[in-house]
């Protein structure tokens, strides 16, 4: 019995999984994988130019931060906007993340 629950238990474990990675299809390129986290995350304060200013963002379009001052806020969080170790949870994820925040810029 106690067998049979760990099987089941595994089995779902294994299929929550394969759910999850097929929700999550990357590309090849950096930028379009960058586009798409911030899409999901960071439109409704930053809009999708960067510039929106929602809930006293900064406009991202004039930001000079480099890559590691952008990836530390993103995993942080600084006054209103929130931390997103959780959800950002990776390096690769970071890197795309923070390439197409540079990108915005004129
Ligand atoms: C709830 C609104 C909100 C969301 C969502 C949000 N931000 Fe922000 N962001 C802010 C605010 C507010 C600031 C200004 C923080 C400060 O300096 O006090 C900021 C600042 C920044 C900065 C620093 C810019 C600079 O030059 O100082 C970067 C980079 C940034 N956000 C990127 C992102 C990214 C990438 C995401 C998505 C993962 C995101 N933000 C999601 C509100 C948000």
């Amino acid at each position: 019995m106690v067998l049979r629950v760990i099987f089941i238990f595994s089995f779902l474990f294994l299929f929550s999984c394969g759910v999850e990675d097929a929700e999550e299809q990357w590309s090849a390129s950096a930028i379009e994988n960058g586009e798409k986290l911030y899409t999901i995350h960071c439109t409704r304060c930053h809009g999708a130019t960067g510039d929106l200013g929602a809930s006293g963002s900064k406009n991202l379009q004039i930001s000079t931060l480099n890559t590691d001052a952008i990836q530390k806020i993103i995993r942080e969080g600084k006054g209103a906007m929130p931390s997103y170790v959780k959800t950002l949870n990776s390096e690769e994820k970071l890197s795309w993340l923070s390439e197409y925040v540079i990108s915005l810029r004129n």
